[in-house]
């Protein structure tokens, strides 16, 4: 199974591929963007060299898993940023959820909704186990994103690597969500 495109009410999620590495540069250039997640802009370098492999990993696509970029359904010319479910390596049936908005997106609960489909993505679809998150705890907005995901935040750890990110010092909260706490819909229909 690949990534298949995914579709709420108003956004078209569709696999990020190399062909979108311009739109990614542009998003990780805004050190408004990523003040807690890395406390700064990301260089040119960094995102096509470091970041955009990672990105478009062909063993995660081979499980329907990995990276999407988010279109206005209403407005093909216009994106949102970006959405992820990233597998784990020592632990099949488990994948990390991220996302990564435009300024120009934010606050407009759009995270939630794209970060909705793709739970149910991952539970319903794929028949993973359990999805899981990690953020700042100052990054309030992405915790009550989180939250309303259905994400259930287990622990906070004060992580000394984190030090360029403003209010680090607060720590990083883990958050997960197990598949039978995930609710009916997102049980696929030969499992029930
Ligand atoms: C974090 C991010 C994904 C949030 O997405 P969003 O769709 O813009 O979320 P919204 O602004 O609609 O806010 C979601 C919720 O957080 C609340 N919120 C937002 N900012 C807040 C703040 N500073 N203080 C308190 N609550 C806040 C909103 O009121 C909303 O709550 P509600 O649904 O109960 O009304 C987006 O801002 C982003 O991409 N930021 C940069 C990258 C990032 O931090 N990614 C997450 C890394 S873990």
């Amino acid at each position: 199974m690949s990534r298949p495109v995914l579709l709420t009410e108003r956004v078209r999620l569709e696999p990020l591929t190399a062909a979108h590495t311009e739109l990614l540069v542009e998003l990780d250039s805004d050190p408004e963007v990523l003040r807690l997640i890395h406390g700064r802009a990301l260089s040119r370098d960094e995102v096509v060299g470091t970041y955009m492999p990672r990105r478009t990993a062909p063993q995660a696509d081979a499980r329907g898993l990995g990276f999407w970029i988010g279109w206005d359904r209403h407005d093909p010319e216009r994106w949102f940023g970006w959405w992820c479910l990233i597998p784990d390596a020592d632990r099949r049936g488990s994948a990390e959820l991220g996302y990564r908005l435009r300024r120009t997106a934010w606050g407009r609960d759009l995270a939630t909704e794209g970060g909705r489909v793709l739970v149910d993505h991952a539970f319903g679809t794929v028949g993973l186990q359990r999805v899981w998150a990690e953020t700042m705890a100052v990054n309030t907005a992405s915790r009550a994103v989180l939250r309303k995901l259905g994400l259930n935040e287990r622990a906070i750890r004060v992580d000394d690597e984190k030090q360029a990110i403003p209010g680090w010092e607060h720590g990083v909260v883990s958050l997960d969500l197990d598949r039978s706490a995930a609710g009916p819909s997102r049980v696929p229909d030969d499992a029930q």
